[in-house]
């Protein structure tokens, strides 16, 4: 499973990082830090929660596990 950052939309909501610090650094400015990862093992489920966060859907989640995959959306 990866993450794939879209850095240039991101205008620093910093939601992200609310949920998921260790995954989704802010660099001084407050703007996301990474710009893609893979993301370690057991932490699917932060991952995704952190990406679907991001109002400005900056964030993408890339092979989904298919039990993830069943989680209705949210919103
Ligand atoms: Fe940026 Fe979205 Fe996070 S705008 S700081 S990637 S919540």
């Amino acid at each position: 499973m990866k993450v794939l950052i879209n850095k240039p939309g991101c205008v620093g909501h910093a939601r992200c990082n609310s949920i998921a610090p260790a995954l989704y650094p802010l660099d001084d400015n407050g703007y996301i830090a990474s710009s893609g990862f893979s993301v370690p093992a057991g932490q699917e489920g932060l991952a995704q929660r952190g990406a679907r966060a991001c109002p400005e859907r900056v964030i993408e989640v890339r092979d989904t596990p298919a039990e993830l995959r069943q989680v209705p959306p949210r919103g």
